[in-house]
């Protein structure tokens, strides 16, 4: 569903960093995989360019065939809000906004009525355990109950991909565990593409697949021994 042909990225003029090099990689729909690797070693840039936010420096991202490079940025931000979840170590919620409006979100961008819009977040609410915190803001929600409304935000538009960096870096151990166990739930029931950045070798491991990068090069692609249960 998604391919990278020799996909570089270079920041910068006079210091450059070379971020990605040549990165061949191709996701299967419903694949669940993850990345991994030492600070620094690209896996932020890899999601960027992906979901369009940062562009390649060299090669082409093809999204169920479509050369992104061929998009302009109005078609690139459509695409990122209707067939792309984003899920971050830091939530990256409105704070102003409620669990329900936060969820909400990216249907009332795509223009859908409040109602409507409301309606679809309060069945994804349930779906991730927050149907008793809907009127909560942010800042009155624990860690594990905001990235629960960022996932329940990513799937409303129901994306065939999921991105995820990190979303279980800023949760205690059990929380982790749990917002893994959503995930996996949600994967199945929803079956997306899954392509998720972890330092946590248990998480990494619950994918089918491991992708580690160094120095923005896939060192290693490998399907893993434990995974798979589910499947
Ligand atoms: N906007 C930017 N401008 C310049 N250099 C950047 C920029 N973003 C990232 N880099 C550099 O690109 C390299 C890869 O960064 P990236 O954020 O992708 O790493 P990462 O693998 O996600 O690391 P971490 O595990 O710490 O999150 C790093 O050397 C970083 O300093
Ligand atoms: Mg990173």
């Amino acid at each position: 569903m998604i391919t990278l042909e020799r996909v570089s990225k270079q920041y910068g003029e006079s210091k450059t960093v070379l971020a990605l090099r040549h990165i061949d990689l191709t996701l299967r729909r419903g694949e669940r995989v993850a990345v991994m690797g030492p600070s620094g070693s690209g896996k932020t840039t890899l999601l960027n360019v992906i979901c369009g936010l940062d562009e390649p420096s060299e090669g082409r991202i093809l999204f169920e065939g479509l050369d992104l490079s061929a998009l302009d940025d109005d078609a690139r931000t459509r695409l990122r809000r209707d067939k792309i979840g984003m899920v971050f170590q830091t939530f990256n919620l409105m704070p102003t906004l409620s669990t329900l409006e936060n969820i909400a979100l990216p249907r009332r961008l795509q223009g859908q009525s409040r109602r409507e819009s409301e309606h679809q977040a309060r069945a994804m609410s349930e779906r991730v355990g927050l149907s008793h915190r809907l009127d909560h803001r942010p800042d009155e929600l624990s860690g594990g109950e905001r990235q629960r409304v960022a996932i329940a935000r990513a799937l409303i538009m129901n994306p065939p991909l999921l991105l995820a960096d990190e979303p279980t870096g800023n949760l205690d151990s059990a929380t982790g565990h749990e917002i893994l166990e959503l995930l996996h739930a949600l994967h199945i029931e929803f079956n997306m593409t899954i392509l998720m950045v972890t330092h946590n070798i248990q998480a990494a491991e619950s994918c089918r697949r491991i992708v580690t990068l160094r120095d923005g090069q896939i060192v290693r692609d490998a399907v893993t021994a434990t995974a798979g249960e589910a499947h």
